[in-house]
């Protein structure tokens, strides 16, 4: 007897992709289908399709890019991996920011606690180190027992107590961008426009948004090394967002040396809190302030007003302790590392160059980056005291200090950072 083709395929039988088939396609510059991506992504996040062929799609990816069709259907095939976040009925404006990625960029840490602070509900699901590129998981991850791992019941629960959390992908929310995310990272995938694009809009589609800013960066320590590609992915991550009705800004910012004066886990988490309580670099309050005008109706004076007055200090207090961490040991020093050094200027000038690129392989090198996806990442090592462009250094005053866990690697970071800074002798 013939078998029954609907017994054989019933109507919710959608057959495994055959990966090496679609690896093929895209290896060959053609367009994959929606349904193709679709069944990639759903057989990804259930673990049938292993890494290697996962990184062999995004290798080809990497090199022939993708249609805005593909790119807005992996977004929303990696959106509709979990789900998508609700809230009760005529709660507050839900706002948020994400990031393409820097070396230095706490921005989030004061961000997201001020935003909560003019009423609106800030529910920031981030990601976790990327390349050079600091994550912001991991800074709060160095603050002791913070945890980002809240279930969307606590989440939701904490945004209705202080209008605030922040969190990485769950198993329930994008856990296919939890999974690309990470393989991205070890296999030198990530500056790929359209793996950008729909990993940061599929989590930010997830958060059910009302407003959303971006920033997107350039330079040497960012995805982008040029403003002409940074404002191209702005307008291809603004197009997903109103596809989807979300209200998208963007800001365009340089990434030629770090954000502030520290790179490296902890130490960004002490510049944080120096912002938040009305000290901190000028260049990380600035852009903290342009990102807040995009999202809230505040005045800038207002916003600066509660960086000044302790209230978004506050606000940061509160949700260090309801996601379980140690809110007094922001107030001391959270980890030592055991060698340190200074990099001293080998004659006076103005600082011409305090290259992003170098300082974010020096820190990642240093260990607060990660080489395979089971890595650990170290609180704390990095680079701290960073002198900025444009300031007048005398002959042997310090251009950087460096945080160390072995002597080695010490003296490693000592030298690479050498050709991170020039120093124009003044004439
Ligand atoms: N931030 C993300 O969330 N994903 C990327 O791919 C790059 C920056």
């Amino acid at each position: 007897m013939k078998p029954d083709f609907a017994e054989a395929f019933p109507l919710n039988f959608s057959p495994p992709v055959n990966l090496p088939f679609l690896i093929a396609k895209k290896r060959d510059g053609g367009e994959l289908s929606d349904a193709e991506i679709s069944g990639i992504i759903r057989d990804f996040t259930a673990g049938t399709v292993p890494d290697h062929q996962m990184s062999a799609l995004t290798m080809a990816i990497y090199f022939r890019g993708m249609t805005p069709r593909e790119t807005a259907a992996l977004t929303q095939a990696m959106m509709e991996s979990g789900d998508v976040l609700q809230y009760p009925a005529n709660s507050p404006p839900k706002v948020d920011k994400h990031s393409t990625g820097g070396v230095g960029d706490k921005v989030s840490l004061v961000l997201a606690p001020l935003l909560a602070c003019e009423g609106l509900w800030v529910p920031m699901i981030s990601g976790r180190g990327l390349g050079i590129t600091g994550g912001t998981l991991d800074k709060l991850e160095s603050i002791p027992g913070f945890r980002t791992d809240l279930d969307q019941a606590a989440a939701l629960r904490q945004l209705e107590k202080i209008g605030v959390f922040m969190i990485g992908q769950t198993d329930r929310l994008c856990p296919a961008d939890r999974k690309l995310y990470a393989l991205r990272d070890v296999t030198a995938t990530v500056p790929s426009r359209p793996l950008i694009v729909a990993s940061i809009m599929s989590k930010k589609l997830a958060e059910n948004l009302d407003r959303l800013v971006l920033d997107v960066k350039h330079g040497s320590g960012a995805f982008m090394k040029n403003r002409e590609d940074a404002i191209l992915l702005a307008s291809e991550l603004a197009e997903v967002g109103r596809a989807m009705d979300v209200e998208v800004s963007s800001v365009i910012s340089p990434m030629d040396q770090p954000l502030g004066r520290t790179a490296g886990n902890a130490l960004e988490v002490i510049e944080a809190v120096e912002t938040l309580q009305g000290r901190g670099p000028a260049d990380l309050r600035d852009l903290v302030l342009d990102l807040a005008r995009r999202v809230c109706p505040a005045s800038r004076e207002d916003l600066a007003g509660r960086l000044h007055d302790g209230s978004a200090w506050e606000r940061f207090v509160s949700l260090v302790d309801a996601q379980g961490g140690d809110a007094a040991s922001l107030e001391r020093p959270i980890h030592a590392a055991p060698f340190q050094c200074d990099l001293r200027a080998p004659h006076a000038g103005v600082v011409a160059s305090a290259d992003a690129g170098i300082i974010g392989s020096v820190v990642f090198e240093l260990g607060a980056g990660r080489r395979d996806m089971q890595d650990a990442v170290d609180p704390a090592v990095g680079c701290s005291a960073i002198a900025k462009i444009g300031e007048f250094v005398e002959k042997d005053a310090p251009l950087v200090r460096i945080h160390a866990r072995t002597q080695s690697s010490l003296f490693h970071a000592e030298d690479a950072l050498r050709c991170a800074f020039q120093i124009n002798s003044q004439p």
